[in-house]
């Protein structure tokens, strides 16, 4: 059996990551070389300049499209660039002068600000969209739509997308559909088994996990789509660089055991949480109040440990994020360490007041990112934070 057939902790330690045919190192090595020595005219190892390909790279690549991949037939291949970011603008380099793109109204305000701010001024024209209702999508499809790109569960309102439901929406006319999959990792959401074309990551977060190096991967099941990125990490040279992708195959090693134990402490703390008198709303799929349940059960297998909510002001949000101890008042998301935020100061500063609050957030709205240190510990630390409000 190769480790391609076996399971998901199997392929997430072995996939990619034959021992070292030199020296028989179990980790892969970090190739710091820009250039390979060529073997005649055209003639190679598989290597010959890093921007091109880089073994590194590769092993990351072929890891995270195995995981992505999922019980999927035929070829997945992955594309890994500096940053999530990064990932996102090679995705969209496949547009032209006059296309449109529809984008979920409430996605990382990064992406927001790179699609309204950037790449608007090449000709592509946005819908923003409430994807949540699949009739929303249908509705914004124009004859020139040529790419819907959605993040679900969204940052950091916790809003759902039917993967399925859109994708099928999406094949009906023809258009690729791309998917944000940073909030949950392969080990809990796979779209490209819901009929996405290709899926997304920061690998800054959960697949990195240690919040040390950042990074962004392209996925796709689609050859020709996997030729432009491939062409794209050539061409624009925003790739990945060997030493990071040697962090992220140090981190994605652990990446089920770690999803497992984040999403244990997630439903503990989105169940103190919504106890709590001086917090007026919880924003968590696990919970059975969250609108969208039942769709949650149906396309993810668990439902993580990003975890939204409300404390009334932003005199109460400031109060908590200046009083906790063990938890880290920080923006980034999916490491082992619990880090909490205010949306509207960091990860959503980019949009004004209003267009925050249309799509909910607020400025007593928190999101917190469920560590994996000891449950006790976290609520505890939560608890003396939030008694200071
Ligand atoms: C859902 C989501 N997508 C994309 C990004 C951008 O990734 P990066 O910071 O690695 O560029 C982020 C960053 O926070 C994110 O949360």
């Amino acid at each position: 059996m190769t480790s391609s057939q076996c399971g998901f902790a199997t392929r997430a330690i072995h996939e990619g990551q034959e021992p070292d045919a030199l020296t028989g190192a179990v980790n892969v090595p970090i190739y710091l070389s820009s250039t390979y020595q060529l073997q005649g005219i055209d003639k190679h190892r598989g290597w010959e300049y890093s921007r091109v390909n880089n073994p590194t790279r590769d092993a990351v690549e072929v890891c995270v499209a195995s995981l992505e991949r999922g019980n999927l037939k035929g070829e997945v291949s992955g594309h890994a660039f500096g940053s999530g970011m990064a990932a996102i603008a090679a995705l969209v380099t496949m547009l032209d002068v006059g296309d449109h793109v529809i984008c979920g109204h409430n996605v990382y305000g990064g992406t927001t600000r790179l699609f309204s701010e950037v790449i608007v001024h090449h000709g592509i024209e946005f819908s923003w969209v409430d994807t949540s209702n699949p009739d929303n999508v249908r509705r914004a499809i124009k004859p020139k739509t040529k790419l819907v790109h959605i993040e679900t569960p969204t940052n950091p309102v916790m809003t759902l997308t039917d993967i399925r439901a859109v994708a099928d929406l999406c094949h009906e006319h023809g258009i690729p559909m791309s998917v944000d999959n940073t909030f949950m990792s392969p080990y809990f959401q796979r779209p490209l088994e819901l009929g996405a074309d290709v899926v997304m990551h920061s690998t800054t977060k959960f697949l990195n996990g240690h919040s040390d190096g950042l990074g962004g991967i392209l996925v796709t099941n689609n050859p020709k789509l996997a030729e432009s990125f491939r062409f794209v990490q050539k061409c624009t040279g925003g790739i990945l660089s060997p030493f990071e992708s040697w962090l992220i195959l140090r981190g994605v090693k652990t990446l089920a055991v770690r999803m497992r134990q984040h999403d244990a402490n997630g439903r503990a703390v989105a169940a103190y949480l919504v106890k709590h008198p001086k917090v007026s709303k919880v924003l968590y799929p696990g919970l059975e109040s969250h609108p969208q349940y039942e769709l949650a059960k149906r396309q993810m297998s668990s439902f993580g440990s990003m975890i939204a909510f409300e404390v009334g002001s932003r005199a109460n949000a400031d109060k908590l994020l200046q009083s906790v101890k063990i938890i880290t008042n920080g923006e980034s998301l999916g490491g082992v360490e619990s880090l909490i935020s205010h949306s509207a100061t960091t990860t959503h500063v980019s949009l004004s007041h209003e267009e925050r609050e249309s799509i909910g957030i607020t400025e007593g709205l928190v999101r917190i990112s469920v560590g994996i240190e000891d449950i006790d510990d976290i609520i505890g630390d939560l608890d003396q934070a939030l008694g200071k409000i």
